[in-house]
């Protein structure tokens, strides 16, 4: 049978529901020596700020059982230096590129959504994961009303298709969700990773220079499936579901869940070529459980 694998994220047409997450692929550079990039639907690009960022010094990265602890930080060259060098290179493959945006302030974000409106890019995704500079650096996306103000001014800021990026770290996640959908934006990323920390009982200090970080993997491949399955229950929009993918099944699982389509993220260090085997894996599911389409797939929990 030939399946459909095709996918509407609300405006942004993907060929096939395989994606890869923002902050682990870069900007597809590394991995094109592994695997052809034609594979991909969409590349979420690492996050982007107004001016280049080196990221945090010293031990930022940590492993754990099942996954590992991340305090990387925005490290990038700067959302001009991604248009002059990393739209052209991507724009050799077939794939829909998302730009990832981060600032320190709301003006900051609208500033980053304004300048990509320009650009030549299919989508932008919000991560409101980051610290709040004026609200004593708590995340944008923990606060009802920081999410509603953030969301609605990058939504007058860019007419391009957007996407919110949830974090895990809230009490409400569906009250977040809602919030967003109200603003206007087209479709709801999750998960972002969740707040971890890791002890050297040699030298008695965190492993991580930052002291904390944040965790991904599968280890918390079961908090992203229950949110998604809680979020997928709450909105219309379609979701991008992430959190610790690691096989073709795995994508399955995230689908049944309520995710319209799905992002690998810390799996490709593990296994550079993951998106093709999974693409692989969902295509065989659809065969073997004689599903027409992937979109059928979608929250079909029984
Ligand atoms: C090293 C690293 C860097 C990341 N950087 C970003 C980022 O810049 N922006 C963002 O929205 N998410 C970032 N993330 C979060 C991932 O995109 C993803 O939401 C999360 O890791 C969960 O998926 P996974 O368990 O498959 O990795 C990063 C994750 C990792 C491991």
């Amino acid at each position: 049978m030939k399946h459909n694998l095709k996918v509407d994220l609300n405006g942004l047409e993907l060929k096939n529901p395989i994606t890869v997450a923002s902050g682990t692929y870069g900007f597809g550079r590394e991995y094109a020596e592994y695997m052809d990039l034609n594979i991909l639907s969409a590349i979420s690009v690492k996050g982007l700020t107004l001016e280049p960022r080196k990221g945090n010094e010293g031990k930022r990265i940590a492993e754990t059982p099942m996954g590992m602890i991340n305090s990387v930080g925005l490290q990038n060259p700067g959302v001009y230096e991604f248009i002059r060098q990393e739209i052209p290179f991507l724009r050799q493959y077939d794939l829909k590129i998302i730009a990832n945006i981060n600032g320190n302030t709301i003006d900051e974000y609208c500033e980053i959504a304004r300048i990509l409106d320009q650009a030549d890019v299919d989508s932008i995704e919000l991560n409101i994961s980051c610290p709040n500079v004026k609200n004593g650096g708590l995340a944008f996306g923990t606060n009802p009303k920081v999410v509603k103000e953030v969301v609605s001014k990058v939504r007058k800021a860019t007419s391009k298709h957007l996407i919110v990026k949830l974090s895990p770290n809230v009490t409400d996640i569906k009250e977040i969700a809602r919030i967003v959908e109200e603003q206007g934006a087209n479709c709801i990323s999750m998960i972002n990773t969740v707040t971890g920390m890791a002890i050297d009982i040699h030298s008695r200090r965190p492993v991580l220079k930052r002291g904390s970080g944040g965790l991904s993997g599968p280890a918390i491949k079961p908090i992203a499936i229950k949110l998604i399955h809680d979020v997928y229950q709450t909105v219309k929009i379609p979701i991008l579901g992430m959190g610790g993918i690691m096989s073709g099944g795995d994508a399955v699982e995230f689908m049944l869940a309520g995710a319209s389509a799905i992002a690998i993220g810390t799996g490709n260090f593990v296994n550079p070529t993951l998106p093709k085997m999974a693409l692989e894996g969902v295509t065989q599911y659809l065969e073997d459980y004689a599903y027409e389409s992937t979109q059928h797939l979608v929250g079909d929990l029984r």
